[in-house]
Parts: C-alpha cells; structure tokens; sequence
C-alpha cells in the first residue's frame, strides 16, 4: 500500500473542479490528475480509428490496442497514449459531444479507473472527477463534491469556450451539458454521485480562490 495521501474533487461539469485541483495541487506540492482527459482520451481514439463508432460496445480488442503511458509533466501526471499526448485534440466538440457516451461504458471504466489507481505510486494527488471519492479512491479521508447552479456552469464553460475561439451559442451550452450530466449520473457503473462522507461546496456564489483555500484548510484539518 502506498502511503500516498489522495484529494478527491467530484462534481458535475464546469463547477470548478479544473480550477480548484489545480490550485489546490500548486499550493500542496502534490500531483494533479485530470481523470476527465483519459475518458476523452479514448474517445478520440475511438473516433479517429476506422470503426469510428462511439455508440457500439467497445472491445477488447479495441482497448488493448491503445498502449498508455503515464509520466510527470509541470506538477501533474500526464500521458501519451500510442506515443502521442493528445491536449487540444481532447477538448473538441467531437469528443465533447462522445465522452460521456463511452464512459458509461464498464470495459472503458474498468480500464481507466486501474490506471487511476496506479497513479498513487508516483506522488500524493488531487483528483478530479465523478466517482474518484465513491470508486477510484474510496478509502481516502479528503473528498469534496463541488456543484453550482447549471446556468453558471453553462456561463462558465461558454466563456471557456469562447476564449478558445470556440463560437457556440449559450443554450447549446447549457443543452449539452444538462445531456452529459444526465449520462454521467444514470449510467449503471460508477455513476456520478455524492460520496456520503464527501464535503458539498456550492461554488455558485463563491471565488474559486476561496474554494480553493476552503479545501486546502479541511486537508490540513486531517
Ligand atoms: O471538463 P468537464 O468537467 O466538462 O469534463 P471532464 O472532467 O473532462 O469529463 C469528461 C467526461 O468524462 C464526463 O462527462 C464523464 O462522462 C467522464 N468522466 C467520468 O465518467 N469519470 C471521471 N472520473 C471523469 C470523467
């Protein structure tokens, strides 16, 4: 067992996890993990491979054919996956509109959660997620579900998108992630859902800076 110590964000899109992992990460030394980005990971795979196909059960075969590797890159742990590490490529509308559909997939899951895990042999981490406190890492005593009212996660990722250059109107936002979250929290394996000894935080109203110093204070706390 590694002695490791393990900080769970969970919530649903745009309620601040990125934002806050990342600081909470910087402020603690501690490694942060985008779990998101290997779901997106696999999707882009997916959707560049001939079969091109989402909705189809994954195989096997599928998975073995995409060969991970993860490493340390500025603060938090990265990955190539067939010798190539995707960034842009896993923000796209393609796979934005995908992911969610492959991640309810159990041979998908099963996959990435084992590699998750793995990731506490190479440092202490902050996590972010859906089910890093209820599945990945339930043992851990530091999990925080992170929500806000959907219109501001829409307005956020809106803005996210905009500053990308990206031009989607805002009730497309709001439609495609009221879609994702609904995926995401009825799917059979490892639903998003609140873990029962998780600390909730409305960040509707709140700076992500005080977020962030909200958690770093109930870490330091146990
Ligand atoms: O950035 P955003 O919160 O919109 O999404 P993300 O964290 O990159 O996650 C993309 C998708 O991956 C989610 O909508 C889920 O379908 C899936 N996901 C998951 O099932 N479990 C996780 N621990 C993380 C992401």
């Amino acid at each position: 067992m590694s002695d490791h110590r393990i900080v769970a964000l969970d919530g649903p899109s745009a309620a601040g996890k990125s934002t806050v992992a990342r600081g909470v990460a910087q402020e603690l030394g501690w490694l942060y993990v985008d779990s998101g980005a290997l779901y997106r990971a696999v999707t882009w795979q997916l959707l560049a491979s001939d079969e091109g196909a989402v909705d189809a059960p994954i195989t096997q075969e599928q998975l073995q054919q995409m060969e991970w590797s993860f490493f340390e890159q500025a603060g938090a742990v990265a990955f190539q996956i067939n010798g190539y590490q995707p960034v842009e490529e896993l923000r796209n509308k393609a796979v934005r509109e995908a992911v969610a559909l492959v991640a309810a997939q159990p041979a998908v899951r099963n996959v990435v959660v084992s590699s998750l895990r793995s990731f506490a042999k190479m440092g202490s981490l902050v996590i972010e997620g859906r089910d890093i406190g209820s599945v990945v890492f339930p043992d851990t005593p530091h999990k925080f579900y992170l929500d806000a009212d959907p219109h501001e996660r829409a307005m956020r990722r809106y803005r996210e998108l905009a500053q990308a250059g990206e031009n989607e109107k805002a009730e497309a936002v709001l439609a495609s992630l009221a879609k994702r979250d609904k995926i995401d929290s009825t799917r059979a394996q490892d639903p998003l859902q609140v873990a029962s000894d998780a600390v909730r935080i409305d960040t509707t109203h709140l700076a992500l800076k005080e977020v962030i110093e909200m958690v770093i204070n109930r870490v330091m706390e146990c």
